[in-house]
């Protein structure tokens, strides 16, 4: 009798074992699921990373998990950037994380892993039509439209031109700083990996020279999607920028005087809180009650539409907690906010190869050029 109730007290408790193991696994499985979802990142980071989370859901990349990016697929780099991720959220608890956050992302998967899961750079974009049509903030909201093409081009290796053409090769820089603004030394390999051209800034050479030889070999960095779209999904726009794009898509009506001039006086410089921003821009109705009175009334529903377009508008442009603004991150696919592509452009010099002695060409029409308008 006692051996039997033994032998039953055994096969229960290996049964619930068994059980409680089948809950641990499932559970831990979807830990791990959840802690890849977009509402995971976006809710229970979401004092820290809301600038984030916010620009990245105005994005074009708004059905892209975060994970997608940030973690990749395949379990290595899964466990490995999870681990790294917890002394982030043990710093969002206290409160002492870096605000805002810092960038480079130091353990942000390489490129060439995640974006191309969906990218392929092998296929030849050839050139591309940029329209930039801006406004100016005078009391018809000037419209001023300027187009170029770029010549972003692409293609398989050895066949590759243009500005892709700096991920079809085997590109290595060395960045000076921790921002990689400053860059020193350029190394282009052929495809059996020698070294074919070397291209050097002029004033960086001292201090090349007098640091470690090893540098060069141990800190250099090969070229990939990050190094120019820095700003792909988390893209800060200005609230200029905004408005600019709201009357385009017509949310804000361009015949309203003076509107352009209204919002980005309530929006630039940043508020230093999300309810200032809007108190501001609910201001704007004021101006136009006094500014004009006929269009006040005759105009009501366009003026009410406007200021609703704005309060989205100062959602997307204040983050004070996190002290980041449209100015905080640096976008480096251009040149005309930050050096960009004139961090090396115009500034390095081949000092081997086919190209020695020669400037790193900074032509206007190397990257693109005017579209005949009429
Ligand atoms: C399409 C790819 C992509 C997706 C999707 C994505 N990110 Fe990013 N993320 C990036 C890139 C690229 C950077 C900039 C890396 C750098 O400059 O080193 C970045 C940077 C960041 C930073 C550092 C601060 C900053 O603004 O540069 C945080 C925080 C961040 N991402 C959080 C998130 C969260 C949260 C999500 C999901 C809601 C997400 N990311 C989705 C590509 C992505
Ligand atoms: C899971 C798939 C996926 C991943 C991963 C991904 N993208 Fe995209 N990307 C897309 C899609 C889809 C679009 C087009 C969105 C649209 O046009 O609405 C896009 C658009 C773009 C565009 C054009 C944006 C524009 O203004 O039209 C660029 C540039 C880009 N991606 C670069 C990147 C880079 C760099 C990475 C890696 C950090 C990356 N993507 C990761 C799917 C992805
Ligand atoms: C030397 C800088 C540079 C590098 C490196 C680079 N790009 Fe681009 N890319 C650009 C520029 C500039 C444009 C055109 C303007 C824009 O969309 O910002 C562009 C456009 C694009 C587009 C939109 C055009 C199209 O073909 O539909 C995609 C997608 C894209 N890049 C993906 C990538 C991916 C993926 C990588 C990495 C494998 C990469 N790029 C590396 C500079 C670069
Ligand atoms: C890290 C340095 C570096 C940065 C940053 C950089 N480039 Fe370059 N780029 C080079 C080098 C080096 C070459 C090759 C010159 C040669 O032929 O020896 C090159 C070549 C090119 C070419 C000519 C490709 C061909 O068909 O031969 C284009 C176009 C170009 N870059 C565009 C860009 C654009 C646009 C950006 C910014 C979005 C940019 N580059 C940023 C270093 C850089
Ligand atoms: C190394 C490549 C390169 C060179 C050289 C270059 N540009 Fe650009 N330029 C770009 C890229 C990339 C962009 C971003 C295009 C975009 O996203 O629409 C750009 C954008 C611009 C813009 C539009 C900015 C905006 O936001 O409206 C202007 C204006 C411009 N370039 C002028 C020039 C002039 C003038 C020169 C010659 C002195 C020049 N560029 C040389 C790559 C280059």
């Amino acid at each position: 009798m006692e051996h039997r109730r033994l032998h039953e007290k055994m096969i229960f408790l290996m049964s619930a074992g068994a059980i409680g193991i089948i809950f641990l696994v499932i559970g831990v499985y979807q830990a791990v699921e959840f802690m890849d979802s977009t509402a995971f990142c976006g809710r229970l980071c979401h004092q820290v990373m809301y600038p984030e989370y916010t620009t990245y859901q105005a994005s074009p990349h708004s059905r892209v998990t975060c994970a997608e990016c940030h973690v990749g697929r395949g379990s290595d780099y899964m466990v490995r950037s999870k681990l790294s991720g917890i002394p982030l959220i043990f710093t969002t608890l206290f409160g002492t994380y870096d605000r805002p956050i810092p960038t480079p992302v130091a353990n942000l998967r390489p490129a060439r892993d995640t974006c191309e899961q969906c990218h392929r750079p092998g296929r030849f974009s050839g050139d591309l039509v940029r329209v930039h049509t801006t406004y100016q903030m005078d009391e018809k909201n000037t419209k001023k439209v300027d187009s170029r093409i770029l010549r972003v081009g692409g293609g398989e290796a050895g066949t590759t031109h243009d500005i892709h053409w700096l991920i079809g090769g085997n590109v290595w820089y060395l960045p000076m700083d921790e921002k990689r603004q400053e860059i020193g030394w350029v190394g282009i390999e052929n495809s059996q990996g020698e070294l074919i051209t070397e291209y050097i800034d002029p004033d960086k050479a001292s201090e090349l020279i007098h640091t470690d030889p090893k540098r060069i070999e141990n800190e250099k960095r090969l070229m990939d999607c990050l190094d120019c779209h820095t700003r792909v999904t988390h893209i800060f726009q200005s609230p200029e920028e905004l408005i600019d794009m709201a009357f385009i898509q017509g949310r804000i009506d361009d015949s309203l005087p003076f509107i352009k001039r209204e919002g980005v006086k309530a929006l630039d410089p940043p508020n230093s809180s999300l309810a200032e921003a809007i108190v501001k821009v609910e201001a704007i109705k004021a101006f136009y009650s006094i500014s004009y009175p006929e269009l006040y009334v005759s105009e009501g529903r366009a003026i009410e539409q406007a200021i609703e377009e704005l309060k989205e508008i100062a959602r997307l442009t204040t983050f004070p907690d996190m002290n980041v603004s449209w100015k905080t991150y640096i976008d480096n696919a251009g040149h005309q906010k930050s050096p960009g592509c004139f961090r090396c452009h115009s500034k390095l010099v081949a000092i081997t190869g086919p190209q020695k002695g020669r400037v790193l060409d900074a032509s206007c029409d190397s990257c693109h050029y005017r579209v005949e308008t009429q």
